[in-house]
């Protein structure tokens, strides 16, 4: 592997929330980057990638793309599949293929997130738990995963959780949003997980590069917390005026089913010189504070 300093980027998926953050880090730092979004490279056509790999030849592919509505998946589960399963499958074996290194994002949704396992693994779950997804989002994530592990090439996939940025929308723009448009919210407080933050994404995964780590590796902030907790945090912070509510996920329904307990066991994470891991409050206070 190059140094990362004379490494060519490509980055799939670059109008998205964390495609955004990692094309903007890499050319303020000066790298040889290509960001594609969807209008540029459909990732699911292999014909496609294989002939845009060919004229880029990068070094290291970043992939930010994916089918992300979580409720829409329930119907949409063919598009779903297509450009979580069908398209890593592609990513892995052009990769593969041409000896380029494959930077693939997953979620923290492959997990059951039963109730007992927040006491059975209140640290999170550890990379070698087996996945067993309750929704059609998370089994095609799952499948996803299988389908790069299948081609043996040079490969890291790396689960987040609860992930926001400033270029996205995620729970932290749709709270302010709400907030903005009612005098009372009520929000789930039995959901539990961790927030992942796209920066901190960012910085984690290029330190993960440096240190030539492969496989399967999780990624969030520190710490745990409800959805509830998270938006009391989010609207203290942002001094925001809002009447909130605990409510259970029975009060919330909707089209996809929700894990209870999401939270990831990040220390390996932590093992790996250069990583940035602060509580998910210090994440958030500096997000909320710089945009
Ligand atoms: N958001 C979360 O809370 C969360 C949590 C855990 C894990 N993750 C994972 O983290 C990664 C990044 O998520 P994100 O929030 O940045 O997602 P995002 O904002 O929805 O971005 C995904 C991007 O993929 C593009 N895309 C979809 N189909 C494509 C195709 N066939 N070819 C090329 N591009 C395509 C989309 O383009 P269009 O907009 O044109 O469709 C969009 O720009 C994903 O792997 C996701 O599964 C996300």
């Amino acid at each position: 592997m190059k140094r990362m300093k004379d490494m060519k980027w490509m980055v799939l998926g670059a109008s998205g929330q964390l495609g955004q953050e990692w094309v903007m880090a890499l050319e303020r730092d000066g790298e040889d980057v290509y960001g594609l979004s969807r209008k540029d490279l459909d990732i699911a056509r292999m014909d496609d990638v294989k002939r845009v790999v060919e004229e880029i030849k990068p070094d290291i592919i970043i992939n930010c793309a994916a089918y992300t509505k979580v409720d829409q998946a329930e119907v949409e589960i063919e598009l779903a599949e297509e450009i979580n399963i069908h398209a890593p499958g592609i990513l892995g074996r052009v990769t593969a293929a041409a000896g380029i290194m494959l930077v693939h994002y997953s979620t923290d949704y492959v997990f059951p997130g039963l109730e007992e396992h927040r006491h059975q693994y209140p640290d999170g779950y550890p990379e070698s738990f087996p996945p067993d997804p309750v929704n059609a989002y998370g089994s095609t994530k799952w499948l996803g995963e299988q389908q790069i592990r299948a081609q043996n090439g040079n490969h890291v996939i790396i689960r987040v959780s609860w992930l926001c940025g400033r270029y996205g929308s995620n729970f932290i723009s749709t709270m302010l949003r709400l907030a903005g448009e009612r005098d009372r919210l009520r929000v789930v407080n039995d959901q539990y997980g961790c927030p992942t933050f796209t920066e901190a994404v960012v910085h984690n995964t290029r330190a993960l590069i440096e240190n030539n780590i492969k496989g399967t590796i999780h990624l969030s902030s520190g710490g745990v917390t409800t959805w509830y907790d998270f938006a009391r945090e989010i609207f203290r912070i942002s001094g925001t005026n809002v009447i909130l509510e605990p409510i259970p996920t029975s009060e919330y329904p909707t089209p996809a089913n929700r894990p209870k307990w999401s939270r990831l066991d990040i220390r390996q994470l932590a093992g790996v010189p250069g990583t940035r891991i602060l509580p998910w409050q210090e994440e958030l206070e500096r997000f909320l504070t710089r945009t």
